[in-house]
């Protein structure tokens, strides 16, 4: 498995038998982003809701035959009208895909399409794929509920948003890593607007005086499991 960042909320992962998921692919009006729109390509795009930093290239990605979009209801509708393949699910639902088990977990943040149109819940999801756990919580505040998580999930890798102003800050994500408890708190979801810069080095100072470890992925640098 090979999971690379590309800054923001978006991610690539590579299995072994070379199945390509994209989550939250935000690349053209990425300023982190080492990727090209052009350069991407993939089987399934998890998109954790509706805002164009996170639904992002969505649509430019997918092939309207192969890629399957997998998100919440509502948003899925939207994207299935316009003739994209999706696969409809809703929080607190967890399903078996070739790729591994992908469950939708809540969030606590709005979702609307960039053209307005409410898309439901916004979410965030916990994927288990060749024997680690992902928790990729999309955008959100802080919620307590996030304990609840951490204690039905072993989970291996917490990305985790810091840049503040529309997601939890440097100070809120350190406590949302020790009501996890995962093994490694990542940072995401700063830097790539001004109004959410941030200093990762800070948050991973933070959360290692809990005890947890936390690493900074620069964009475009990978885990390998
Ligand atoms: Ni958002
Ligand atoms: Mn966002």
């Amino acid at each position: 498995m090979k999971l690379t960042f590309f800054g923001h909320a978006a991610f690539g992962l590579e299995t072994k038998d070379g199945v390509r998921i994209l989550i939250d692919p935000f690349i053209s009006k990425n300023r982190l982003s080492p990727v090209k729109v052009e350069d991407l390509k993939a089987d399934y795009i998890i998109v954790t809701h509706g805002h164009d930093d996170h639904l992002g290239d969505t649509l430019q990605i997918a092939d309207k035959e192969k890629t399957l979009i997998i998100t919440v209801l509502e948003l899925a509708h939207i994207l299935a009208k316009k003739g994209y393949r999706t696969e409809a699910m809703q929080i607190g639902g967890a399903y078996n895909f070739e790729f591994g088990r992908l469950k939708f977990v809540m969030a606590l943040h709005g979702s609307a399409t960039p053209d307005g149109q409410y898309a439901g819940l916004a979410s965030g999801v916990v994927l288990t794929i060749e024997g680690k756990t992902i928790y990729h919580p999309g955008d959100t505040g802080l919620f307590y509920d996030m304990k609840l998580i951490g204690e039905m999930n072993k989970i291996d890798y917490m990305f985790v948003p810091i840049g503040g102003y529309f997601t939890m800050d440097i100070t809120d994500g350190v406590k949302a890593a020790e009501l996890v408890q995962p093994r490694y708190a990542i940072p995401m979801h700063y830097d790539t607007f001004d109004l959410i810069n941030a200093e990762p080095k800070e948050y991973v100072e933070k959360v290692k005086q809990l005890g947890i470890d936390s690493m900074i992925l620069k964009p475009g640098e990978s885990i390998t499991w």
